[in-house]
């Protein structure tokens, strides 16, 4: 209850803000203007903002409450910077005069609400990169209507004039001079006007540069796993560059960063995994790995446990067409479990094909299991996505889940009887 009154409110102090910052300047400058009185709204924004505050206030000193929409999360911390602002905007600009800049008090507000913002942002993920695009739209939209009021103040409006084209002139004024293209038909004259215009056009300069720094690396760094595709074929050109790699190698390889970045893999997910202590990266990876796990024939009914302790110790593989993942003879150090793609069992020196293992199923296990080495040739048909788990956490997990072993146990009896 107190979690979606917090998220109304923030919603509604943040409607009510940007409303007034548009209205407050643009009645400093035409403050007769009939459609629009400053004490109502001023009463509306005095209230509104107040209660924000004894909300935020009220909600911090119960400290055990789920603080979803709040940027602060301490009432000493609070009270020791954005509290002043906030207290601040609380003001009743309807009590003062009429028009007087003292009415633009509760514009201070936006310290508060830039944090409060970009708090959000941050817990809308999924958004992240729009979130970026649209705040900067937003400032842009608000810095040029504030410049432009603060323009119509200095230099003066033309009574002649209708508020509409006073302000659209101003408009102009604003971004002919905040892009620094300055066509020079509208000019400052006295020296404010000019002081004025200097600190426009150094606003300008680095906003705009600021605003599309930003947005371009929004739009090009959007998917880290298209990034890493795009370094990968970088990487790969210097390399055919250079060491003149033969044609077929390189288009192998090139099918394989494409089949990484179609299945969204590859992307330094385990890295990103390493950052996070071990209890939460064990509960993502249970997360992430649980749908493939079950889809493997041998986890169907699995216990919880044994997903989670499986999930910690399996590891990612993604292999290309006819390549080889071990030959006939060799020490089993992995068993392998086949996510998507088809794969060849072969002996006699690799010349005859014994089986064929598709998707859902797993191999390498009769070396393991017995200690001896592995009974056949293993070689990709397709891409093959799959999963291993080593040895030594092989040797431990599988002898803790009796049901699970009598099933490994029961495919290497079926399948050493087939090669006899
Ligand atoms: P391992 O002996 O460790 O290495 C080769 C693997 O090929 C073996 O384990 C089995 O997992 C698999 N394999 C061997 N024979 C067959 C078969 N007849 N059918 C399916 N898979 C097999």
């Amino acid at each position: 209850m107190i979690k979606y009154a917090l998220k109304f409110l923030t919603f509604l102090v943040v409607a009510v803000f940007f409303l007034f910052s548009i209205f407050a300047p643009f009645h400093q400058i035409f403050p007769n203007l009939e459609s629009y009185s400053i004490d109502l709204f001023g009463w509306y924004v005095s209230i509104i903002f107040l209660s924000d505050l004894l909300f935020k206030l009220f909600v911090l000193t119960n400290n055990r409450m789920q603080i979803g929409f709040l940027a602060e999360n301490d009432l000493g911390n609070y009270l020791k910077s954005y509290f002043i602002f906030d207290l601040i905007a609380v003001v009743p600009i309807a009590l003062f005069p009429n028009p007087s800049l003292w009415q633009l008090l509760p514009l201070i507000k936006i310290f508060s609400i830039f944090r409060r913002i970009s708090f959000i942002r941050q817990t809308l993920l999924k958004f992240a990169s729009l979130g970026v695009v649209v705040q900067f739209l937003y400032w842009f939209a608000q810095i040029t209507h504030w410049i432009s009021c603060g323009w119509l103040k200095i230099a003066g409006i033309e009574e002649q004039s209708s508020v509409t084209t006073n302000y659209i002139s101003a408009l102009y004024w604003t971004t002919t001079t905040l892009t620094t293209v300055g066509y020079g038909d509208i000019v400052p004259h006295t020296n404010i006007e000019k002081i004025y215009a200097s600190v426009v056009m150094i606003i300008g300069v680095g906003f705009y540069g600021y605003l599309i720094g930003n947005v371009v690396s929004v739009i090009t760094k959007r998917d880290p796993a298209h990034e890493k595709f795009i370094s990968n074929l970088d990487n790969l050109s210097a390399m055919v560059k250079h060491r003149n790699m033969p044609k077929e190698l390189t288009s192998r390889i090139r099918q394989y960063f494409l089949y990484l970045w179609k299945h969204r893999l590859g992307n330094n997910e385990g890295e990103f995994l390493d950052n996070l202590p071990q209890g939460l990266k064990s509960e993502v990876q249970t997360f992430l790995k649980q749908d493939v796990i079950k889809d493997i024939d041998l986890f169907k009914d699995a216990s919880k446990e044994f997903i989670t302790e499986l999930a910690d110790n399996l590891h990612e593989l993604v292999i290309t067409p006819d390549e080889f993942l071990f030959s006939e003879g060799s020490i089993g150090t992995r068993v392998f479990f086949v996510i998507k793609g088809e794969l060849s069992v072969l002996i006699e020196n690799n010349t005859k094909e014994i089986a064929v293992i598709n998707s859902g199923d797993f191999f390498g296990e009769i070396a393991l299991f017995k200690n001896k080495p592995r009974n056949a040739s293993v070689k990709a048909v397709t891409f093959c996505y799959l999963y291993y788990l080593d040895k030594n956490s092989f040797d431990t997990i599988i002898p803790k889940y009796p049901a699970i072993a009598k099933k490994i146990e029961a495919k290497v009896l079926e399948r050493e009887h087939l090669e006899e």
